[in-house]
């Protein structure tokens, strides 16, 4: 089974979150723990954006070392030789140019003609080359590009040197069949594109990410890039945990897998979240501290009998302990039975209908019913019979 690659930003474009800002040592951590987690490349900053995320980028080139180490640049001689600086100590470093092919960027924010864009994507890639072994290439805004001269910036930057060439979503307004035809395109009339790496780089702008990483994929794309949890600018990037438990658990319909070590996913979420000071929603899908929960009686009654009733992922595969069966007002009386007897008690039949019954009543007055709850209740209904 093919296996694609994983691109983890969550230090650089996850760092562009509003209000988010990591010092070093906090770096660091994140990106030991998500080699820990096997990603394939680790974009670990900008170094010509500002000293601190050059020196973050140099100890993290330092100490990384299954993971290629990445680092931005604008296609420009001084910020690849910054990059460069950053990366050399690097056992696998990379360097990751980009410049805009969408006739939106290359008028108003470039200023440049097409022709000239070619041009420095060229001699910028030709110049990356010099000094690194692998240099990957993004079209910015490549999903607002159009496709003829897309391929034709793509054949030449290959033809330049690029072994990685990148089509970003830049502001998210892809839908996942016009995303998919993207990369179809590149493989139908790039001559070149067999010797680089296709990769996506999606953001969350329609809520549609995960689902266009996943159409890219389906087309020929070999490397997925986002952020741990979805962070980044904006809306966020596409969620790479999402992507990898999804390949997984769908394999038999995409055929794909990865090298990402699942069960790291939470403690990696966990972490980032924490260092980052950005909460996981409850519902977030793989890491929300719900994504396992089930609060209907039903639901709960279903998952007692067998667990693949209403799911589809085990808590353990993603490094979480246990399924979560919260005890609320539309719980049943088979869980509560349950979680009575995990907490240690051996209540008579009566005694458990009492319990209940007072387990009900105060699930009026409380939206969840918490271990502490039970407790009490279990011990008064023991002591008084
Ligand atoms: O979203 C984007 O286009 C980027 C590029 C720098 C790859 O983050
Ligand atoms: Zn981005």
């Amino acid at each position: 089974m093919a296996q694609i690659k994983f691109f983890d930003t969550t230090l650089r474009d996850g760092e562009q979150t509003p209000g988010v800002n990591l010092n070093k040592p906090e770096k660091l951590e994140i990106a030991r723990q998500l080699e820990r987690l096997g990603m394939d490349v680790l974009e670990a900053g900008f170094p010509a954006s500002s000293e601190g995320d050059f020196l973050a980028v140099q100890e993290i080139a330092r100490t990384i070392k299954t993971t290629a180490v990445t680092a931005l640049a604008r296609a420009k001689q001084s910020d690849i030789d910054t990059a460069w600086e950053a990366l050399k100590d690097a056992e696998h470093p990379r360097i990751h140019v980009f410049l805009a092919t969408s006739p939106i960027h290359m008028e108003y924010k470039l200023k440049k003609t097409p022709e000239e864009v070619l041009q420095t994507a060229v001699e910028m890639v030709t110049y990356a080359k010099e000094r690194f072994p692998i240099v990957q290439f993004s079209a910015e805004d490549a999903s607002r590009s159009e496709l003829p001269f897309l391929a034709q910036v793509v054949e030449a930057v290959i033809d330049a040197g690029a072994t990685v060439v990148n089509l970003p979503d830049t502001v998210g307004y892809a839908t996942p069949a016009e995303y998919g035809r993207m990369f179809a395109y590149m493989k139908e009339h790039v001559p070149n594109i067999e010797k680089a790496d296709l990769s996506a780089h999606c953001h969350d702008d329609l809520g549609m990410a995960v689902a266009n990483s996943i159409a890219a994929i389906e087309n020929g794309a070999t490397q997925i890039e986002g952020t741990v949890n979805g962070i980044g600018e904006r809306a966020g990037n596409a969620a790479l945990e999402e992507i990898a438990v999804a390949l997984h658990i769908r394999k038999d319909t995409y055929q794909h897998s990865s090298r990402m070590v699942l069960h790291e996913i939470k403690r990696t979420s966990s972490l980032i979240s924490k260092l980052t000071g950005m909460t996981v929603p409850g519902n977030k899908a793989i890491v929300g501290d719900n994504a396992f929960a089930h609060e209907s009686g039903i639901h709960q009654d279903g998952m007692l009998k067998h667990a693949e009733t209403y799911e589809i992922i085990t808590p353990a595969l993603v490094g979480m302990n246990a399924t979560n069966l919260v005890l609320g007002k539309h719980s049943g009386r088979h869980a509560f039975n349950t979680r009575v007897a995990e907490l240690g008690f051996g209540l008579s039949e009566t005694q458990l209908q009492e319990a209940f019954e007072r387990f009900k009543r105060l699930t009026d007055k409380k939206k969840e019913i918490t271990d502490d709850d039970l407790f009490t209740i279990a011990l008064d209904v023991q002591t008084k019979h």
